[in-house]
């Protein structure tokens, strides 16, 4: 297994790029099961999971080659409609193949994902939704086996909450069912805007997305198209936060502050000096940050994927605050391993407080979920001595090359095989 070993204590300082957005990219893979022809992704990440949901089509039939960044997808050669169980339990995301499989061959076969790390994460609003547009959707054995006996058509749904695949889903399958669809409640993350303006460019009709309600007007094909995917806006704000907790001068390339307007409120409010620049973010931290509390919500709120991190943040902060994550019932892994490096954590029910300490300890501690091992990294940076962080895969999952990335701002950091 792989491990980073990080010797903190120095400021970061240069120029990095940001990669193309994890939670953007997945979707669009899964959106080119909606044509027959040819679509190119460009600006797609190198990871793990985006290995995965290409090896998902792949083994459905689906041409997928993938170099230097772009995904060229042709679904013509589709065999089958079940997305195989053996990948999908390790990536849930592909519960995305679900809505276009049966908008456009009426049929599903897809494992119900499991739950993971940070909650049992269900997909009923998923299910629900396909109902009303006409499936039938049964758990059998633990897969989600779908048909419609006709085409999919259009419904008023109003979700109960805001789920982000949930919303990519019902708008992928709406996109080629008969009339108007209206999602209300919608989730609103820049990564749903993304995914419908690459179903527009398939020529698909939706309008609203990135505001509560999306308007779907179904077609009867999509075509392929070529699409740009946008930069992580996770993998961003990991970084602001890293360079925020040790102090320095860093330029993200690429980087967008609208995706993240909740996060660099709450950075300014620490004492960092922010600014969007032409082709990116610049950041400068010169002192200690102030401890400042934060509530998780769906966007435009505080992020769930960027808790982990604030609360490295918080933990070398001058003062107290309150971190409350309010969309995972299970998302605070990461308290254990960071009080290993010395940090003052009460966790309580759905908050955690934190107490800020001058210095953090070097330690041997564990990656438990993707975002929990971004926190680790961010308070190794941070501490006094060495860290050694174990079972970084969940780190490969979501951040691409991130110890190289780190290196390069001058960080004391290296991967072990
Ligand atoms: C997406 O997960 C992201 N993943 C997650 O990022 C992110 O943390 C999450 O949205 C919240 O923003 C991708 O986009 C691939 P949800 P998703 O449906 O869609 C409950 C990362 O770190 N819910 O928005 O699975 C659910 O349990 C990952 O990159 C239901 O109850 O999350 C959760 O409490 C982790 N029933 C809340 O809604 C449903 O049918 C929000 O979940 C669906 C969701």
């Amino acid at each position: 297994m792989e491990k980073l070993k990080i010797t903190g204590g120095q400021t970061l300082h240069g120029e990095i790029s940001v990669s193309g957005a994890k939670n953007a990219a997945l979707p669009a893979i899964f959106a080119c099961l909606l044509t027959d022809e040819k679509c190119v992704l460009d600006n797609i990440p190198a990871l793990r999971d985006v290995d995965l949901a290409l090896n998902v089509l792949r083994t459905m039939g689906v041409i997928c080659d993938y170099q230097e960044g772009k995904a060229h997808i042709n679904a013509a050669s589709l065999n089958t409609r079940q997305a195989p169980y053996h990948l999908v339990k390790t990536m849930r995301a592909s519960v995305l193949a679900l809505g276009p499989l049966l908008a456009r061959f009426h049929q599903a076969t897809v494992s119900l994902p499991g739950g993971c790390a940070i909650g049992a994460r269900p997909v009923n609003m998923h299910i629900d939704g396909l109902r009303q547009m006409g499936a039938t959707l049964k758990i059998e054995h633990g897969d989600i086996v779908s048909k419609t006996k006709k085409r999919l058509r259009a419904a008023n749904i109003r979700l109960p909450q805001p789920t982000v695949t949930g919303t990519e889903n019902l708008m992928m399958a709406a996109s080629l069912a008969d009339g108007e669809t209206v999602i209300e409640n919608a989730a609103q993350e820049p990564e749903i805007i993304d995914l419908a303006a690459f179903l527009n460019k398939m020529g698909a009709k939706i309008r609203g997305a990135g505001d509560e309600r999306i308007y779907i007007m179904g077609v009867d094909r999509l075509r392929g198209a070529t699409h740009n995917i946008i930069p992580d806006r996770i993998e961003t704000g990991t970084y602001l936060c890293a360079a925020t907790a040790v102090g320095g001068d860093i330029f993200l390339k690429n980087a967008r502050l609208n995706d993240l307007s909740a996060v660099v409120k709450k950075l300014k409010a620490v004492g960092a000096k922010i600014q969007q620049q032409q082709t990116g973010i610049h950041l400068l931290m010169k002192n200690r940050p102030r401890a400042v509390s934060v509530k998780t919500a769906p966007h435009p709120g505080f992020p769930t994927d960027m808790q982990a991190q604030w609360m490295a943040v918080c933990a070398i902060a001058d003062g107290a605050a309150e971190i409350t994550e309010n969309i995972f019932e299970n998302r605070f892994m990461h308290v254990p391993e960071l009080a290993r490096m010395g940090a003052d954590l009460l966790q309580h029910d759905g908050f955690v407080a934190v107490r800020g300490v001058q210095q953090l300890s070097g330690a041997r501690v564990m990656a438990t979920d993707l975002r929990a091992s971004a926190s680790l990294v961010i308070a190794a940076l941070a501490a006094q001595g060495m860290t050694t962080i174990e079972r970084i895969y969940h780190l490969d999952r979501g951040y691409v090359r991130m110890d190289e990335k780190l290196q390069t701002l001058g960080a004391q950091i290296e991967r072990i095989h």
